[in-house]
């Protein structure tokens, strides 16, 4: 049903599914490039079934596909029950699904073939960077538009968190996107040397600090209240998350840099704000976490609360050891080695996965119109699945990151080095299996939840649910 006394929750149930879908596609990019890294004659010799090829298709898939169509699907939930109101154009948030849709297919295709713009997370050639701009329009005006029209009159804090995220894509995306196109898939970047690394980086991890970290923020201060039935813990305490987050995120891309050519001081700077980043992101940490403060027992038969609240244990940990490697003699050890590919999937897997997946969790009944998923076995079933398979991952990592790290700075008593690289890339190799074993966990919990949703949603019939005449708080 479609009325405007209603809620518009097709668009909601159309990301959600997207999101499940992307989730398995991408994880199972994952693996292949995880295999890959330990059976590299899995490339079969192809051009587009290349570990340089593919590695994109993963990041694009897990983070554009999974992670953006998870923070449509809840954003749009939570905007419109929070301000009680239908979302502000029905046909222009159909039009975000379908054009995102279009940038992610564009991207399968595009990727595997051998276009990209060379720059990380900002890989896809202009005509797709152009369309993403004009879809993140329509998503901007949509979203702050629902907002304008609110029948509420405070703005709920998980909206600050979303509409922040919304506003600094825009602006990351079209900042590091300025290029000259030369041919119909090939563009330069206007920036050159130096410049074009500090933008990119400023982008890349604002793209961390705003999409994977503001965006699931949102998530956290809706769904973690609601599934524990409790307020959030400190609601002041919230907002100064939000302000402190967003201002200090902003200047700690140079981390990214430690040791190249630039400028001293501004590797510095980075590293001071990555330090000072510490504190907001546990404040937020232990809001999210002290939340469920009276209702501790429920971690025992909730199965979706245990993703809840195990995501924001693993923000927590990723969170201590990314100010941790911006420090720059630390930084010294950990650069170039899967150290760094720990700390990216602690979060990754960790956070954004157990999130998203605790939300999809909580909205797939509510979009179905049912009371509960088909079986809260089976979620409990991925929780531990997925939870071994990250301590596989994130653990083989780690000790294979310290290792590299210190046998390639090993050196003989007359300079010359100990161990040559190859060396290194031997002594890896356990840990490689080791991590596509992780891997491999981790997808199958992905594809237990994509049974569990089919089950729950194959007989919806009409679900969009009535807006309340009054406005109760609690939406
Ligand atoms: C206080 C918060 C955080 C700080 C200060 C931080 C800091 C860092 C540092 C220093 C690096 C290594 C840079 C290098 O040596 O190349 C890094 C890499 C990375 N971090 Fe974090 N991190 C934080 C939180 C997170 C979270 C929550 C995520 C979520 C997934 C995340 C995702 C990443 C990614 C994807 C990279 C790899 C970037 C690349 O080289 O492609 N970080 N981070
Ligand atoms: C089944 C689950 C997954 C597996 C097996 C997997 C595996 C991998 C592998 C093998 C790499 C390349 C590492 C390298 O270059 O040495 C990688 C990179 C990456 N993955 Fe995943 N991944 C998984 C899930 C995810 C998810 C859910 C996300 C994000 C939400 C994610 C984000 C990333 C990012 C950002 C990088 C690039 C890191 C960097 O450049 O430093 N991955 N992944």
């Amino acid at each position: 049903m479609d009325t405007g006394l209603n809620y518009n929750y097709k668009i909601v149930r159309q990301f959600t599914i997207a999101t499940v879908v992307w989730g398995v596609i991408g994880m199972l990019m994952g693996v292949v490039i995880a295999a890959q890294l330990a059976w590299p004659s899995l490339n079969f010799d192809t051009p587009w079934l290349t570990y340089g090829r593919l590695r994109p298709l993963h990041t694009n898939a897990v983070i554009f596909a999974f992670g953006i169509c998870g923070l449509f699907a809840t954003s749009y939930y939570v905007v419109q029950r929070t301000c009680q109101v239908r979302l502000f154009s029905d046909k222009l948030s159909a039009f975000t699904f379908w054009g995102w849709q279009a940038v992610l297919v564009g991207a399968t295709i595009s990727l595997p073939m051998g276009f990209t713009r060379g720059k990380e997370y900002a890989e896809l050639e202009w005509p797709i960077a152009i369309l993403i701009t004009v879809v993140w329009v329509a998503y901007a005006v949509v979203f702050f538009g629902t907002i304008l029209k609110r029948k509420v009159k405070h703005i709920y804090v998980a909206n600050w968190f979303f509409g922040g995220y919304i506003l600094a894509v825009a602006v990351l995306h079209i900042v590091n996107g300025m290029a000259i196109p030369v041919s119909a898939m090939k563009s330069y970047s206007v920036y050159s040397g130096v410049q074009d690394a500090m933008i990119q980086w400023w982008y890349g991890h604002n793209a961390v600090g705003f999409i994977l970290t503001a965006g699931y923020l949102g998530m956290v201060y809706y769904f973690i209240p609601k599934q524990a039935e409790r307020p959030v813990y400190s609601y002041r305490l919230s907002i100064v998350h939000f302000w402190a987050l967003i201002f200090t995120y902003m200047w700690a891309g140079p981390h990214h840099l430690h040791y190249t050519a630039l400028p001293d001081w501004t590797q510095s700077i980075g590293m001071v704000f990555s330090l000072i980043l510490l504190a907001p992101s546990w404040g937020g940490m232990i809001n999210g976490i002290m939340t469920l403060s009276g209702a501790w027992h429920k971690l025992r038969s909730d199965p979706i609360l245990k993703f809840l609240i195990v995501s924001l244990s693993f923000y927590g940990m990723a969170t201590f050891e990314g100010p941790m490697m911006s420090i720059k003699t630390i930084n010294s050890l950990s650069h170039y080695t899967d150290w760094g590919i720990a700390h990216v999937h602690a979060g990754a897997l960790g956070w954004v996965g157990f999130i998203t997946m605790g939300s999809i969790y909580y909205l797939v009944p509510r979009l179905a119109g049912k009371t509960a998923m088909y079986s809260t076995r089976l979620i409990d079933l991925h929780f531990w699945v997925a939870t071994i398979g990250i301590v596989l991952y994130i653990a083989s990592m780690w000790i294979a990151g310290v290792m590299q790290g210190l046998m390639w700075r090993a050196v003989n008593p007359d300079g010359t080095l100990t161990y040559t690289f190859v060396e290194g890339v031997k002594a890896t190799y356990p840990y490689y299996v080791i991590r596509f074993g992780g891997g491999l966990l981790y997808l199958s919990g992905m594809l237990v939840m994509a049974y569990n949703t089919w089950m729950t949603m194959r007989d919806t019939v009409s679900v969009d649910a009535r807006i309340p005449a009054i406005n109760p708080i609690h939406a």
